[in-house]
């Protein structure tokens, strides 16, 4: 369950109200739940007891070094995927022998920092990133570099294409017909420590089949790996979908939801297509989940500045703009819209849309909301994944303050930057 609901008509995160935190710390502001993103952390571990996994958070979901020492202390290893975000997970304590190190393109440096560290594993995307590796460790005599080679099921995951990630169209991953000869190949360099296998299909998966899928067509290759190369750890990756639809009027997460038409996989299916899969194999289990543990536990919260008709439409215009939260424009992703204070009567049909110079800017088409006026704020819900983490400077605007709620409490995790902040390091010419 997350931590986002009405009280007295009004939005709170927790105990706080949210009206409050925008008049406090201003807008555009993302705000999080830390006791959803814990509670979403053990859920997870809790359904899949039988295998015992190491939740690998990944980083790149929502990289604040206040989510990450939450989880760091929770016990959560990490999913990296440069060498920024496994600085960012060292400096919040995270352990880097927890942390496994993703990416297509690694660099010899960020490899070299990952060895360094003492990374759990590189999870390795290709033949010729598996020489650099070996070569890199080399350079450090007595080295060996852990690898886990990522595997290419070539399973389609359903879901957005741009967040698709396990099929042969995609530049994910080592085809699954060529990970044998390839682990054959490596097993006798003694630079390189095979240490597991990993595979991630996608993002924000709803159903439990492509999983299952996925994880039943790889299951007889990690057997024979496993005997014959001594892999300790399966990493099944992460994926698994949230609701962003009603997320608050039920009050619930993704895995609980059944919306309208489409069944949502509920985490206990996920646990059940998985664990019979899995319990056998005598290997670690690793996730990956992202969105999952902070996607419903965060929400953007901006002001409304204008309101306006041309002959077709009604425009709200708010303070966030794609920029702030770019999966609208970049993925069509839907995410309620809902008034931070008391709803008013009756309800508008209208367009929320930033104040970025791009047609795409727009949170919302053709949303039903409750009448709203200039000064109003509105909450952004399910804004905690992939939000903050892949926002940017477009149009010159200073990326927002982050907020962590934790019970009555609310701390700046991160302070609004200023124009200042933007064109540091530019030099005039
Ligand atoms: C390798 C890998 N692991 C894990 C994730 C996390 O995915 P999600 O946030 O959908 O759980 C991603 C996201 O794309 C990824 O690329």
């Amino acid at each position: 369950m997350h931590r986002i609901q009405r009280k007295g008509g009004e939005l709170h995160v927790e105990g706080v109200s949210v009206e409050a935190l925008a008049d406090r710390y201003g807008t555009p502001l993302y705000v999080y739940s830390a006791g959803t993103i814990l509670d979403h952390y053990r859920r997870l571990r809790g359904v899949l007891r039988a295998l015992n996994p190491l939740i690998c958070y990944s980083v790149k979901a929502n990289s604040n070094l206040a989510i990450l020492s939450l989880l760091a202390r929770a016990g959560s290893g990490f999913d990296v995927v440069s060498g920024g975000e496994l600085e960012r997970v060292r400096k919040a304590g995270g352990k880097p022998a927890k942390c496994v190190y993703a990416g297509v393109g690694k660099t010899e440096e960020e490899i070299e920092a990952g060895l360094r560290a003492g990374v759990k594993a590189f999870h390795v995307e290709s033949e010729e990133e598996l020489h650099t590796i070996a070569m890199v460790a080399g350079r450090k005599r007595g080295r060996r570099a852990p690898v886990a080679l990522r595997v290419n099921p070539d399973v389609a995951a359903g879901g957005h294409a741009k967040i698709t990630t396990g099929t042969y169209a995609n530049k994910f991953g080592i085809p699954f017909e060529q990970v044998a000869a390839i682990y054959r190949g490596a097993s006798g360099d003694r630079r390189l420590h095979l240490r597991g296998i990993q595979m991630h299909i996608g993002s924000q998966i709803t159903q439990a089949a492509p999983f299952r899928a996925a994880v039943r067509k790889m299951v007889p290759l990690v057997e024979r790996l496993r005997d014959r190369h001594g892999l300790e750890y399966f990493d099944i990756g992460g994926g698994v979908g949230i609701v962003y639809q009603d997320a608050l009027a039920s009050g619930r997460d993704g895995w609980w939801k059944t919306p309208k038409a489409q069944r949502f996989l509920t985490l206990n299916e996920y646990a059940l297509s998985l664990v019979s899969l899995l319990r056998n194999l005598k290997m670690q289990i690793l996730l990956e989940p992202g969105r999952f543990l902070v996607g419903n536990a965060g929400m953007l919260v901006t002001e409304v500045l204008y309101r306006k008709r041309t002959g077709q439409k009604h425009f709200t215009v708010v303070d966030a703009g794609m920029n702030d939260l770019i999966r609208p424009t970049l993925y069509e992703a839907f995410h309620q819209i809902e008034p931070v204070g008391k709803p008013r009567p009756g309800a508008i049909s209208t367009d929320v849309v930033g104040p970025v110079c791009e047609s795409g800017d727009v949170f919302g088409h053709d949303r039903t909301l409750p009448p709203v006026e200039r000064g109003d704020r509105l909450a952004i819900l399910s804004a905690g994944a992939y939000g903050f983490s892949m926002a940017s400077n477009y149009n010159t605007r200073p990326r927002p303050a982050e907020i962590l709620v934790s019970g009555n409490r609310a701390r700046v995790v991160r302070s609004r930057e200023r124009a200042a902040d933007l064109w540091r390091g530019e030099r005039r010419s």
